[in-house]
């Protein structure tokens, strides 16, 4: 059988990896797929740069849309970034050229990712994205294939590998926030513009996908809430770890009501206890728990960043194209999705983490508690610990309560002039 030729736009972290992969290991990749895959065409900026494997042979493009036009190629990877520009443009014009495409590009995918699927499901070709979510695991093939006989209720993942270590790292050596995110751009983990990592807006676009997978319904990123970790110090880490608890960036997908229908898409900061399956992944790794009616739970783990781990989830994409295996986009036909109502975040009932930097002085203590028993907040423990400080923190974990109603209370106390900076909060998933 004739090789399956394959242009590659992007040549940096994910890219040089895809390269790396296919030479080195091309007598296995070809053996499993019955036929070779040649790379024979790149485009990328900078020409003179060393990609670290041999480039002898393959033509070289200055631009990456000219070459998902032109290039000699079945399908063209894109591994540049971002939703809109060089790389939805590269994509656009390789399925309206009728090439496949593989990309990593969960930003694109997020915001485009309908209308792209539409597109080459139209075109009988297949758009493939498992670098896209959680790096080396394997879960869009999970969800698509392995539990596609299930109905899926819930799927909550630690989706940022950038965000794991941070917080991972920052908990066991007390660095500070910005040396460990210096670390984890150096590493290759974080995005061209690592706030899309900090602010989770990353793992809002890999939860936005799997949601799509998951339930069947349009990728919808708007849908999502979003909170990152910028707000999370190292005394939060301290103090969660005195409660019993760790702190992980978690994103939740969950259907609230499988016959009604009703879809809540969460990304936030969170404690969890040690004994739950996400609490001892750390680093660079992801995870993902899927809930399904018949599977039950269903745990996966793996590396979320960096080039090893991304660049050999792209090449199995291209190895389902070498071999002929395809799959709706999002697991069933663009045009079948269907959208399900969200519930808002302010809806949550859970209990919570609470850390107030105060003045220390008589009265404030008692200010706190009135805040919290006017909105029914309970409380379950209390910390205040300082000594001749001008400002102490107290730490609360509440019991079973709306959001909505903590909110109101913390509303109240951030008009108390002995408030030294807005309320921590933060969700404890059980
Ligand atoms: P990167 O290291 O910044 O590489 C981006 C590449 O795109 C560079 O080679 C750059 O060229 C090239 N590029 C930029 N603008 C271009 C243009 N106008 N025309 C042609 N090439 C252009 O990024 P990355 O980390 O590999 O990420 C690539 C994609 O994979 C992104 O969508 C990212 O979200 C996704 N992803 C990354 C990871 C990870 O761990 N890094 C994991 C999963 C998914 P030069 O090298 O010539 O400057
Ligand atoms: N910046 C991303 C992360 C890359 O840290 O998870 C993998 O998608």
């Amino acid at each position: 059988m004739s090789a399956l030729k394959v242009a590659i736009a992007g040549l940096g972290t994910v890219g040089a990896g895809t390269l790396k992969i296919l030479h080195e290991n091309a007598a296995e990749i070809a053996l499993r797929c019955g036929r070779n895959i040649t790379v024979t065409a790149v485009a990328s900026r900078d020409r003179k740069k060393d990609r670290g494997v041999p480039l002898d042979g393959v033509k070289w493009f200055e631009d990456a849309n000219a070459m998902a036009a032109e290039a000699d190629a079945d399908v063209i990877v894109e591994l540049i970034g971002g939703s809109e520009g060089i790389a939805r443009k590269t994509v656009e014009t390789a399925i309206a050229n009728g090439r496949h495409v593989v990309t990593a590009n969960k930003a694109l995918l997020a915001h485009h990712g309908v209308a792209l699927a539409t597109a080459a499901e139209k075109a009988g070709l297949s758009l493939n994205f498992e670098a896209a979510v959680a790096g080396g695991i394997p879960i869009i093939k999970a969800l698509r294939e392995g539990l596609a006989a299930n109905k899926i209720r819930r799927v909550t993942g630690i989706l940022n590998g950038t965000c794991n270590y941070i917080l991972t790292t920052m908990r066991a050596s007390g660095r500070s926030f910005a040396d460990v995110l210096k670390e984890a751009q150096d590493l290759g983990y974080a995005e061209a513009d690592p706030s899309f990592d900090i602010d989770g807006t990353d793992a809002a676009h890999k939860l936005a996908i799997l949601a799509s997978v998951a339930f069947g319904t349009p990728v919808d990123i708007k849908a999502v809430h979003v909170e990152g970790i910028r707000n999370v110090s190292s005394l939060d880490l301290q103090y969660a770890e005195e409660f019993g608890y760790v702190i992980k960036l978690l994103g939740v997908a969950e259907r609230l009501d499988q016959d009604g229908g009703m879809l809540t898409q969460s990304v936030y900061p969170c404690l969890i206890t040690p004994d739950m399956p996400l609490a001892n992944v750390e680093g660079v790794f992801n995870a993902v728990v899927a809930e399904g009616d018949f599977v039950g739970r269903s745990v996966y783990e793996g590396r979320g960043a960096g080039a090893g781990p991304t660049a050999s989830a792209v090449v199995a994409d291209l190895m389902d194209i070498a071999t002929g295996r395809k799959v709706p986009t999002f697991g069933i036909p663009a045009a079948s999705l269907k959208a399900i109502p969200n519930v808002p975040v302010a809806a949550h009932v859970g209990e919570y983490y609470v850390r107030l930097l105060v003045v220390d002085r008589p009265g404030v203590f008692a200010d706190i508690a009135v805040a919290f028993r006017d909105e029914a907040v309970s409380m379950e423990s209390v910390l205040q610990r300082g000594r001749n400080a001008a400002n102490v923190n107290v730490v609360i974990i509440t019991h079973k309560t709306q959001e909505a109603a903590l909110l109101r209370a913390l509303k109240r106390l951030q008009a108390n002039a002995a408030l030294v900076e807005p309320p921590h909060m933060m969700r404890i998933e059980k």
